[in-house]
């Protein structure tokens, strides 16, 4: 009862529209679709088919880190699997209040940490049984460090997603593109690694690969263990493009870009 009082389509749909601009377009209990779905929203369903065969049936009792979580999606596929706890972590705002809206849509209990992945993986000692990886490594400024720290976090699987600089029938040496300014108006990238880099960056952080069901998705475990070294006191850059906003911390979507996101939306015919 109390599910559908806070779920009927209207409610639903107000509460969609007032969130603003959704990059993951998904379908929420009520019917109701997040946004239009106009590049660059995608929808993560297509992305979680290709992992999905590598993940159990039957989470309980299992953690799950989501890290660069966005709207939620990915959370709530591992919670509807069972898992028992799943935190996950997304610097901006707006996302954050998107991905608290669908775990309360989907009546359940997402740990959401408004953070920086940088800070987060730097400041705790948690390890989780399943990471996700997904749609992150290259926006960021330190993407070996994080995912060296990720690395030691994952008890069990990690699931890693980044777009890679070239085909894989054009194959290059292993490297990674520098990115001093936007890459496709998006001014929070830097590092765009060659279809080649992806799995020995991975096996230098002590996984073993297991699968890749797409040219940009890994499943890798740990296969050793390099542990970690805790100091009491860390001091972190501030980071970001020249004149942008920067990180780490909470961070919200410059106003322009958000209105536009929303304008190609409205402007959306079909
Ligand atoms: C391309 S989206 C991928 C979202 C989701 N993981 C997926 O696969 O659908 C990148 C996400 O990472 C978040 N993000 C960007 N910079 C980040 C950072 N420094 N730390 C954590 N998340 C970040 C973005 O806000 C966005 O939600």
């Amino acid at each position: 009862m109390f599910r559908k009082k806070f779920l009927r389509p209207s409610n639903s749909e107000h509460r969609v529209h007032e969130l603003g601009w959704w990059y993951q377009y998904f379908q929420l209990p009520s019917g109701v679709w997040t946004g239009r779905g106009t590049p660059p929203s995608y929808r993560p369903e297509e992305r979680w088919r290709l992992i999905e065969p590598f993940i159990p049936a039957d989470l309980s009792n299992q953690t799950v880190l989501d890290v660069g979580g966005n709207a939620g999606y990915f959370s709530v596929q591992m919670k509807k699997r069972g898992a028992k706890r799943c935190v996950l972590v997304e610097p901006y705002v707006e996302f954050a209040r998107q991905a608290s809206f669908v775990a309360e849509s989907f009546n359940m209990n997402l740990e959401i940490v408004n953070e920086d992945v940088h800070t987060y993986c730097l400041t705790t000692e948690e390890r989780f049984d399943y990471v996700l990886f997904l749609g992150l490594f290259y926006h960021l400024k330190y993407p070996g460090l994080v995912l060296d720290r990720l690395s030691e976090m994952t008890r069990k699987y990690m699931f890693f997603q980044c777009i890679v600089s070239d085909a894989p029938e054009n194959e290059t040496p292993p490297n990674l593109t520098f990115l001093e300014g936007p890459y496709k108006d998006d001014p929070t990238n830097w590092w765009i690694p060659s279809y080649s880099a992806l799995e020995p960056m991975l096996r230098s952080s002590g996984m073993k690969i297991t699968a890749r069901p797409h040219p940009e998705i890994l499943v890798a475990e740990p296969e050793e263990y390099f542990g970690k070294v805790v100091h009491k006191k860390l001091v972190f850059p501030r980071y970001g493009k020249r004149g942008g906003a920067k990180f780490p911390g909470t961070q919200t979507v410059a106003p322009s870009l958000w209105q536009e996101l929303l304008r190609k939306d409205a402007e959306r015919k079909d």
